[in-house]
Formats: C-alpha cells, structure tokens, sequence
C-alpha cells in the first residue's frame, strides 16, 4: 500500500481554511492508498473555553469536514485517517476517524487526555478498536495516548498491523518512543504530527513513519508543512518471529504479568 502523511498548521477555529490548506497539500501530491492527518485536522487544539471547542466541534453524521474527506475519497480512490472535535449530544471527544467514499468507517475516541483537554473533553468510551481495511488491519490511537505502552500492545495482540496516530505533540519524546513500540510489537506506526505555534504551545512536527523493524523510513521537518509519501507491505507486520526459538506474542509470559496487591 502506498502510505501518505500530512503535516501543518491548523488555526483554532477555522474549519474552512483547514479544509483549504489541506486540499492544497493533497493536491500537489501524488495520490495514495491512506492518508493520515493530525490530531484535531480541522479545529485547532489549544481551546480558550468550553464554549469554543464545542463551537470548533462537529457532529460526525453531520460534519463539514467528513464531507471533505469522503469527497476526496470519492475522487481519488484514498482513505483517510484524521483527529476531529467530536461531538455527541452534549459531551465532545477528541476523536480519530477513519473516512473512505463511503463515510466513516472507523472511530476511535482519544483515551489518555492531555493538559487542558481533561477541561474540554470526555476520556474516550469506544476501547481501542481494530478496523480491517483492504490492506490489512489497522487500529488508531491520539497524540498523547504515546505515552501508554499498554494501548500499543493491546492494539498489535488484536491484530492491529498498522497504527495510525494523528498528533499535536508539545513533549519531546514521542518520536523517540514509537520505533520502540514498532519494534517490540513488529507493527507499522504513522504518526502524523501538526507543526507551529497556537496560543502558547509549540508544536514539534517531525511526522514519521515506522517500519516493525523500528526503523524510520519517513520524517517530516520540525516547522514545514509538507506531505510524506512511502509504500509498505503489511504483511511484514505478520511476522512475529524474533529468532528460530523466539516469538515476539507466543513467549509473552501472561502468567507474571500482574500486579501482586498486597493486602496488609
Ligand atoms: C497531545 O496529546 N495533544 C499532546
């Protein structure tokens, strides 16, 4: 499959200049099989208030920016994988979604809230689900949810062979994490990170793609907005094989892997 990822900046609030900034990525590029966009695409991130996220926030049967996306979907044959400000009824979720011709055929609400957005969003309700897409299965997880071995594992033991991870990262590490969590669950992890500054927060750029082997066969630019393209074979995620007497999920020693409480 041909994998592409899209860094840039989104402005707070400005749906319809996102959608035209990210129209104009895409069409200066060549077409791919998956796009993956950043964490919050088409709101921005650093909200002022409740009342503005839930103003920058959309309903999924009835968004603007799914709109978008299928449209594209429709004419170039991609799917799409991109954070949006999820509302449901009255609560809002930083959500990942994955969107074909069809709509949306994939959700994943972001489970470890980072900083402010504990004051604007639900922790997410939906587990950790995996979706079977014609290239393979893939699961989704949001910007700081990095930060959790546990949702890494728990994806690649459901069969996850890609994860895809729309991003806003502030902390320095995450690039530095996701080659440990390919290689230790021989998965493909894309990671497609926002870049500039909103409201006081510097974002970090430097998307990237991860290879189960851990190594890195894409990086953006820390401050340019930019696409990044590569082809990959999912089924190298199949292979959990580590040496003719070690398997990555087979010598996994379930039996010790729980906490003793200790009760006094
Ligand atoms: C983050 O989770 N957006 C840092």
């Amino acid at each position: 499959m041909r994998i592409g990822l899209l860094q840039f900046a989104p402005q707070v609030g400005e749906t319809e200049k996102n959608i035209a900034k990210i129209q104009k990525l895409l069409d200066q590029s060549p077409i791919v099989d998956l796009w993956v966009l950043p964490e919050l695409a088409s709101s921005g991130y650093n909200f002022e208030s409740r009342d503005e996220a839930v103003l920058c926030s959309e309903s999924l049967n009835n968004s603007r920016f799914i709109h978008f996306l299928m449209e594209r979907a429709t004419k170039t044959g991609a799917w799409f994988v991109s954070g949006i400000n999820e509302r449901n009824g009255d609560k809002l979720y930083n959500s990942s979604v994955m969107v074909n011709a069809d709509g949306v055929v994939g959700v994943y609400r972001k489970l470890h809230l980072f900083k402010n957005e504990k004051y604007f969003f639900e922790p997410g309700n939906l587990g950790l689900p995996v979706f079977d897409t014609p290239w393979g299965k893939i699961g989704m997880l949001v910007c700081f949810d990095w930060m959790f071995p546990e949702v890494w594992r728990l994806l690649a033991l459901k069969g996850a062979q890609l994860v895809c991870h729309p991003s806003n990262l502030v902390l320095p590490w995450c690039q530095q994490a996701t080659p440990g969590y390919a290689l230790t669950n021989r998965i493909f992890v894309a990671t497609t990170n926002r870049i500039g500054h909103e409201r006081g927060l510097d974002f970090t750029g430097r998307s990237q793609l991860v290879d189960p082997y851990g190594s890195i066969i894409l990086q953006g630019k820390k401050r340019k907005k930019q696409t990044l393209v590569a082809d990959i074979d999912l089924a190298e995620s199949l292979n959990k094989i580590m040496t003719s007497e070690n398997h990555a999920f087979d010598d996994r020693r379930g039996d010790v892997y729980h906490l003793e409480l200790k009760v006094k």
